[in-house]
C-alpha cells in the first residue's frame, strides 16, 4: 500500500523508519519530512497545517493510509476532512484532540468521569487567578488553555511569579486566543511517566511504556522543553500501577469520550504523576510522544502499518503488540540555548553508522542547498536497544559524537536514577477494554 506520514521531527522519522520495514508497505511519502526521514521515505514540500493541499495529495496518489504525526494538523481537523474525502487517516478528529487542544476541555472531562487530575480553576482574568492562586500553596502551576508550542505550562514559585506570568498572559497577550481561558493548578509531586494507547475508540492496546525527561539541563533544572531524552521500559512503573492507570484512566477516558460523542481513535497519549495517592493526570496528548515513540519503535516487534491500519478502518479487534525484552534509550542533541533563543541554520552532520540498534532519527534538520542545516532546537535523536537499559543508554552516549554541529549539548543523566532502581520487566497489563 501507499503509506503518507505528516511531520517533521524526530518522531515521524522513527514512525517513518518503522513502517519502511513492513512488507505491506511499497510506497512511503512524508510531508515535509526532514533530512533523515528522506533516506526511508518521498518527502513533499507540503507543511502540516495545510489540510486541504494534504488531502488534495493523498487523493492525487490515492494513498491507502495517512498517518498523522504532530498535534496541530488533528486540532485543526485533518482527520475529518480526509475522512469526508473517504481517504483513510490514522488520528483523532477535530473535536477529539480537544483532549489536547484544550485543556480546559480535558479539565472539564476529567472531572465529569471521575480521572484523578490536579484540583485546578478556570479563571478568565487576572482578579479571577489571583483570587484562586489565593486558595492554593506555592508551586503552583499555570497553563493556557489552547496549543502554545509547548509553552503554555508555567511553575509559579511565588505570588510575584504568579503575577508577572499573568501579566503577559492577559495584558500583554502573549499567547494570543490561546489564554483567554487559563487553569490554576494545583502542584503535583512525584515521579512522571508517559502510557499511550493505540485505540479504534472502543478496543485498545498499550504501547510500551516510556519515560520522559522534559526539563532542559542535568538533575531536572532549567525550563521544560519538548523532552530531552528517554528510555523504555519507564523503569519507574510496576505492572500493578500500569494496570490502575489503564482502569482508572485510560477505559474511562476512551468511554467518556465515546459517550460525550468524540470518540477517540488513534494513539491517546497519557502525561502522568505518580504521586503518593496513586497515578494522576498532567495531560492528554492527542498523538504519539516525542520522543518517547523513538524508543518504542525500537522495541515494537509487529507490523506498524497492519495495527494503525486496523485502527483507522475501527477494526482493531484482540490485537495485541509485542515488545523486545531489550530496553531501548533516546539522548536529544539540542542545540545550545534551547528552548529559549538559539541558532537556526547551522550546518549538521551525522555521521552513519552501521547497527540496526542504533539509530540516529532526525529532528529539526533539513537538506537545503546540498547542506544539513538546523531550523528547530531538538537536531537530533540519538537512540540505541540493548540487553538492559543500562547498555542501551551507554550505546546511545557512545554514538552521540556522530551528531556534529557547532553548539551541540545534551543532557548527560538520561536514565540515571532509573539505573539506580530495580529494573522493572517492563510488563504491560494483559488487559484491554
Ligand atoms: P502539560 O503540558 O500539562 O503536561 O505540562 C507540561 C509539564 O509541566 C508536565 O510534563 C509536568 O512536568 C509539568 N506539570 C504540568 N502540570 C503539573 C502539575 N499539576 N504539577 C506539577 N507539574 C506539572
Ligand atoms: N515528550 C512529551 C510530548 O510528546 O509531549
Amino acid at each position: 500500500m501507499r503509506v503518507l506520514v505528516i511531520g517533521q521531527g524526530g518522531r515521524e522519522h522513527a514512525i517513518a523508519w518503522k513502517l519502511r520495514q513492513s512488507p505491506l508497505v511499497k510506497e512511503l511519502y512524508a510531508a515535509p519530512g526532514n533530512a533523515g526521514i528522506a533516506q526511508v521515505a518521498d518527502c513533499v514540500n507540503i507543511g502540516v497545517a495545510d489540510i486541504i493541499e494534504l488531502a488534495d495529495f493523498a487523493e492525487k496518489l490515492r494513498i491507502d493510509l495517512t498517518v498523522v504525526g504532530p498535534e496541530l494538523p488533528l486540532t485543526l481537523g485533518i482527520v475529518d476532512e480526509f475522512q469526508k474525502r473517504g481517504l483513510t487517516i490514522f488520528g483523532p478528529t477535530r473535536l477529539a484532540s480537544e483532549l489536547e487542544g484544550s485543556k480546559v476541555f480535558s479539565k472539564e472531562f476529567m472531572r465529569k468521569y471521575n480521572i484523578p487530575t490536579a484540583d485546578s480553576a478556570v479563571c478568565v482574568s487576572v482578579d479571577e487567578a489571583k483570587a484562586a492562586l489565593k486558595s492554593m500553596k506555592y508551586p503552583a502551576v499555570i497553563k493556557v488553555d489552547g496549543l502554545a508550542a509547548g509553552k503554555g505550562v508555567v511553575i509559579v514559585e511565588s505570588s510575584k511569579d504568579a503575577d508577572e506570568y499573568l501579566r503577559l498572559v492577559f495584558e500583554e497577550k502573549r499567547f494570543g486566543n490561546a489564554a483567554n481561558r487559563i487553569l490554576v493548578e494545583e502542584y503535583l509531586t512525584g515521579e512522571e511517566v508517559s502510557f499511550m494507547v493505540l485505540t479504534d475508540g472502543k478496543k485498545f492496546v498499550p504501547l510500551a511504556p516510556a519515560k520522559d525527561y522534559k526539563k532542559a539541563f542535568d538533575g531536572e533544572t532549567g525550563p521544560n522543553t519538548g523532552g530531552m531524552g528517554s528510555h523504555s521500559p519507564a523503569v519507574v512503573l510496576s505492572g500493578q500501577t500500569a494496570a490502575d492507570i489503564v482502569k482508572n484512566i485510560v477505559v474511562p477516558t476512551i468511554d467518556g469520550m465515546a459517550s460525550e460523542g468524540r470518540p477517540y481513535t488513534g494513539c491517546l497519549y497519557v502525561g502522568l504523576m505518580l504521586t503518593e495517592s496513586g497515578p494522576k493526570v498532567l495531560e492528554y496528548n492527542c498523538r504519539f510522544g516525542d520522543p518517547e515513540t523513538q524508543v518504542q519503535m525500537l522495541r515494537l516487534e509487529d507490523d506498524l502499518a497492519d495495527v494503525m491500519l486496523k485502527i483507522a478502518r475501527g477494526n482493531l479487534g484482540d490485537t495485541k503488540l509485542n515488545w523486545k525484552k531489550e530496553a531501548a534509550a533516546c539522548v536529544v542533541v539540542a542545540v545550545e540555548g534551547y528552548p529559549d533563543d538559539f541558532p537556526k541554520g547551522q550546518e549538521v552532520a551525522i555521521d552513519p553508522i552501521d547497527d540496526e540498534a542504533v539509530q540516529i532519527f532526525h529532528a529539526g534538520v533539513i537538506n537545503k542547498g546540498g547542506k544539513m542545516i538546523n531550523v528547530a532546537g531538538r537536531v537530533a535523536n540519538v537512540c540505541a536497544r540493548g540487553a538492559t537499559l543500562s547498555e542501551a543508554l551507554g550505546k546511545a552516549y557512545a554514538a552521540v559524537p556522530k551528531v556534529r554541529f557547532e553548539g551541540a549539548r545534551y543532557r548527560r543523566d538520561i536514565g540515571y536514577l532509573a539505573l539506580q532502581r530495580k529494573q522493572d520487566s517492563g510488563a504491560l497489563p494483559a488487559v484491554t477494554s
